[in-house]
């Protein structure tokens, strides 16, 4: 075999998650070949485990005969923005996770992560949304993923992707119109599950869509991964409002920056003359985020074609990115972005130094862990959870 007969038979290797060979795509550097020892260098653009452990596997198989040595270049993973001390990460490779949060249902939550996430893909970052509201995953339809088949790579599933944007969600694993019925720790269990067995690639940002309220899904997915910022979306009535605040409230409580509010639904603009009248009230959400000094990153208007996109799957800031919307849908977009790019590290001791994802702080177990943690830190002495205490 000469260095030609090895490149040829590399050809069989795809890139795992594509339909690309290795050679194809130009990871294959350098092959070097002496009697039956061949060395081969590989720059591969993924810093996840399970891509080099694929390549390990499969590459051998394509060269039966000669006795491989692989050598992976791969992209170091940028220091992440942690508001987590626990160390608990488990999506390093992820560097912002943007949580999408609500008082209560209905006020548009799950259609502001889509439109969010398409506008900051169109302004270049690379964005997933992982559809957490495992009680009516919704994500699926309005991004036109639905009915589609998940593949599954080791024993990972590949994210589907629309518009530019990584998505996964529970409702692509279910059933169509399946109900399970969550409890606690099976919440908890399908949270981490939703980040861990999924093959994330490295992203800018992951929006993640809440199921509405401040409930285990929420504080899970704080002590399991460093959110960067939280978004609320509200709409304006005062009503609304009063169950935004406990929304804002556990953002703060969790030590996640706010990154600000979306004021939905406020006012309507008339398709047939563009102008705006006032419905539930427009504005009321400005006194809202200086109560919780931060900002309002949007209003955007009740329209039918907001609807209509969600519905088929075409979402408007896509399909109509000159529209009065999309263009606030890319002006919160861009507010994001700018937020996410001038914070410094977060920290979130309170919530995340001792407990780890799924231990309850009032539980006796966890009564126990926090007993031990305050004894080691008053004796100067580390705690060993990576906490921060010492
Ligand atoms: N600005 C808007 N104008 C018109 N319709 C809207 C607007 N925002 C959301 N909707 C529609 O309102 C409905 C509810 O929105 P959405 O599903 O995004 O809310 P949600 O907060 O995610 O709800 P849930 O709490 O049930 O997950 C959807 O049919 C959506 O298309
Ligand atoms: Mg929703």
């Amino acid at each position: 075999m000469n260095i030609e007969d090895i490149k040829k038979a590399l050809q069989s290797v795809k890139y795992p998650g594509f339909s690309k060979s290795i050679i194809d795509f130009g990871f294959v550097k350098d092959i070097k070949l002496e009697a039956d020892a061949c060395t081969i260098l590989l720059d591969i653009t993924s810093t996840a485990k399970e891509v080099e452990d694929e390549l390990k596997k499969e590459i051998p198989k394509a060269l039966p005969n000669l006795n491989i040595n692989m050598i992976f270049n791969k992209p170091k993973v940028e220091a992440q923005k942690s508001n987590s001390v626990s160390g608990q990460n488990i999506v390093p490779q992820i560097k912002n996770i943007v949580m999408v949060s609500s008082g209560k249902g209905g006020v548009g939550k799950s259609t502001t992560t889509v439109n969010l996430a398409i506008a900051s893909a169109m302004q270049g970052k690379k964005v997933g949304v992982l559809d957490a509201d495992i009680y009516g995953p919704n994500i699926p339809r309005m991004m036109g993923v639905n009915g589609q088949e998940v593949e599954v790579v080791g024993n990972k599933a590949k994210p589907l992707n629309a518009y530019g944007v990584d998505i996964m969600s529970m409702g692509v694993l279910m059933k169509e119109g399946e109900a399970v019925i969550w409890r606690g720790a099976m919440i908890m269990k399908a949270i981490q599950q939703l980040l861990r067995d999924i093959l994330w690639e490295e992203l800018d940002i992951l929006f993640i869509d809440m199921p509405p309220g401040t409930g285990d899904a929420q504080l899970t997915l704080a002590q399991s991964v460093p959110v960067s910022a939280g978004i609320n979306v509200t709409t304006p009535q005062h009503v609304a409002l009063d169950d935004s605040r406990r929304s804002l409230d556990m953002f703060q409580k969790l030590h996640i920056p706010i990154a600000g509010i979306v004021e939905n639904m406020s006012g309507f603009i008339c398709p047939s003359c563009n102008t705006e009248s006032d419905i539930f009230g427009t504005g009321t959400c400005d006194d809202l985020a200086k109560e919780y000094n931060t900002q309002v990153l949007a209003h955007l208007p009740i329209e039918p074609n907001i609807r209509k996109g969600g519905d088929s799957g075409k979402p408007i800031v896509y399909f109509e990115p000159e529209s009065i919307t999309a263009k606030r849908y890319m002006m919160a977009a861009d507010k994001l972005i700018a937020m996410l790019d001038s914070q410094g590290e977060v920290t979130n001791e309170a919530i995340q130094p001792i407990m780890p994802a799924g231990v309850s702080a009032c539980s006796t177990e966890g009564q126990k862990i926090k007993a031990e943690h305050e004894a080691k830190k008053n004796s100067g002495e580390s705690c060993g959870t990576g906490c921060g205490c010492h």
